[in-house]
């Protein structure tokens, strides 16, 4: 929900902190700050704003920039609106800090250590910056341990103290911290994206472990003091892809790389025409033995797994449920030792699911995990853990995590079906032999970017749109309908195509704006009819059907020809073409296509 970024080295720190910062402000973008302490004089200068990163640089620009020590923290404001003074890092004595994350109890400790005159925003954080310095007289150790005994919630703090130069303090409860050698310094972040281009090997922090971040050495504490080996593991994606190279957008750049992505998803698990997953050592039991399966994601991923429900039930006579996490543990779900819970996530650290996640295993369920970032939260508490290589996603809007996630997916069920013996060789070499077609469907969808861009502009205007379709198409569509209003603020809903005349066709007027996919052969009349019947009340459709489809002679306000694929796989040309039109939309309004308001691309809030 918020990045934080830590640096302490040889270089300057406030560019290394602003640099850091604007790969990070995907999480989060609605104020930026940094602290910095000139490990000669002590000098501490602290610059924060509400506003982008670009805003807090203009304030920084005429600094000398000679400290080599610093902390910067881009918000997702939670507690307290987006003001100067609710930005991070807040102040308290000797106390600079940063914070990611949400402490529940913020306001009892307000009165437990009567903080309210002293405290000047509205944050959570500042009140654990007052404690922690109320606690601190000159042990950062000692200070730390005291003020972590009273927090009740998720941090990811990191700490400066005014009178210990060059070094940086770190404590983490759920919310993601990394930390990296960078070249001539040490450097710390939420994400691994902003750890530098020169940063080679990682760690993730554990849980309640003090981490001390020195110009030349990462050291790495239990909170009895006992000092413990960091384990690094290598940074598998280059970095420095996270720039947006020629494109105008992190999200075409993503909507781009997916056939690349879907291919390096597969490679590793499709070993001589056979799905192989031993790298990702699920075991085989895990798939056989189970008699039901939960899809346990948020957004985005949530879709991926209503893709694999579909999947899951035309293949296997077997109960199957896509629950949304945030809702997950409400609903008492039945669960016990023979359910598989799938739990989906491209960042690894939505708290919605990382707590649905440790809920269902509470109740004895098993669990595989399809993740994109290694060694996040998520995949940490997953008993196995396929990872996605989708590689950096920062438009906030998912795109290629989602389709990488499908992949994943498509793969999972293939090797249930092989090991329950609902696919013979001849059955899954036919399935991976459509699998592994996707990526080139994909691109022929892409490389037509400029039809889609021309349906686009006739609906920069609409402030309403539906999307219909049935089975898979509307499960599909659920993800066209999110993109698009997340990126166009067009409030969308996908509708499934035959329960419109149960009502909400009374909302279908002259010219709303409606979308509709038609995939499936055999939902493809049906799917035909429902369309008559908005077209019959004045609805502008555009239709987005397979190739090899013969069309009723019905007027269309646009078609487009999804290049065919065996049904259940036209999900992949089908999602290209519906995040090429909300890209479209969005980038034609004139909007921040990477940074939708209101939203981040990581929610560490429940
Ligand atoms: C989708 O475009 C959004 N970015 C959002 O719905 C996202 O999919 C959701 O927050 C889940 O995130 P995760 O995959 O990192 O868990």
């Amino acid at each position: 929900m918020c990045g934080i970024v830590g640096y302490t080295g040889k270089e300057s720190v406030t560019d290394q902190l602003l640099d850091a910062l604007e790969l990070l402000e995907y999480r989060g973008y609605d104020s930026a700050g940094l602290a910095t302490l000139n490990g000669e004089t002590g000098k501490v200068k602290l610059r924060k704003c509400a506003g982008r990163v670009k805003d807090l640089r203009k304030i920084c620009r005429n600094d000398k920039k000679i400290s080599t020590c610093g902390i910067g923290h881009t918000r997702w404001a939670t507690h307290g609106g987006v003001s100067d003074e609710n930005a991070h890092p807040h102040r308290s004595g000797d106390v600079l800090l940063v914070h990611n994350g949400i402490i529940e109890n913020y306001e009892e400790l307000k009165d437990h250590f009567m903080l309210h005159k002293d405290l000047k925003s509205q944050t959570d954080t500042e009140v654990v910056a007052a404690v922690l310095n109320r606690f601190y007289q000159g042990n950062p150790h000692e200070a730390i341990c005291r003020t972590i005994k009273y927090l009740k919630g998720t941090f990811a703090l990191v700490v400066m103290f005014s009178d210990q130069p060059d070094i940086l303090y770190a404590i983490r409860n759920v919310s993601p911290i990394v930390a990296a050698y960078n070249g001539d310094g040490t450097m710390l972040a939420s994400d691994v994206v902003a750890l530098g281009a020169a940063a080679e090997k990682y760690m993730v922090v554990p849980e309640y472990m003090i981490l001390e971040l020195h110009k030349d050495e990462i050291k790495l504490f239990d909170l009895d003091g006992k000092q413990c080996e960091p384990e690094f593991m290598d940074i598998d994606w280059d970095t420095t892809r996270g720039g947006k190279g020629s494109y105008p957008f992190y999200m075409e750049k993503e909507i781009m790389e997916q056939p690349d992505a879907l291919k390096a998803t597969m490679e590793s698990r499709i070993v001589e025409g056979k799905i192989d997953l031993t790298a990702d050592a699920i075991p085989d039991e895990f798939l056989r033995d189970c008699n039901r399966i939960c899809v346990i994601a948020c957004g985005t991923a949530m879709h991926a797994g209503l893709v694999a429900k579909v999947l899951v039930q035309s293949k296997f006579n077997m109960h199957m449920n896509v629950e949304y996490a945030s809702e997950f543990m409400y609903g008492n779900p039945v669960l016990d030792e023979k359910t598989l819970v799938l739990a989906i996530s491209q960042s690894g650290e939505t708290i919605d699911t990382l707590e649905a996640l440790k809920y269902a295993r509470r109740q004895g369920a098993k669990s595989v995990a399809i993740i994109n970032v290694k060694g996040s939260s998520i995949a940490r508490e997953s008993d196995y853990v396929m990872y996605t290589a989708a590689g950096p996603e920062i438009a906030v809007a998912s795109t290629k995590a989602y389709t990488t996630q499908l992949v994943a997916l498509f793969l999972l069920v293939g090797r249930m079906a092989k090991v329950r013996g609902v696919f013979d060789e001849a059955a899954e070499k036919e399935y991976l032999e459509n699998l592994v077609e996707a990526p080139a469907k994909m691109l022929e969808v892409l490389e037509q970017k400029n039809e889609i861009h021309k349906i686009a502009r006739e609906m920069l205007d609409a402030k309403d749109a539906f999307m219909i379709g049935r089975g898979l198409d509307y499960s599909i569509l659920l993800e066209g309908a999110l993109k698009l209003k997340e990126v166009s603020y067009i409030h969308t809903e996908a509708y499934a195509s035959g329960e419109l005349k149960h009502g909400t066709i009374a909302l279908i007027t002259e010219n709303t704006p409606v979308v509709a996919t038609v995939t499936q052969t055999n939902l493809k009349d049906k799917e035909l009819s429902n369309i008559r019947e908005v077209q019959s009340r004045g609805a502008s459709v555009v239709l987005f059907v397979k190739e090899s489809f013969d069309l009723a002679d019905a007027e269309y306000a646009d078609v487009f020809a999804l290049p065919a694929m065996a049904d259940e796989f036209m999900v992949f040309p089908a999602s290209v073409a519906l995040q090429l039109l909300a890209y479209y939309v969005s980038m034609d309004k004139g909007l921040d296509v990477d940074k939708p308001r209101n939203l981040a691309k990581v929610v560490t809030v429940e």
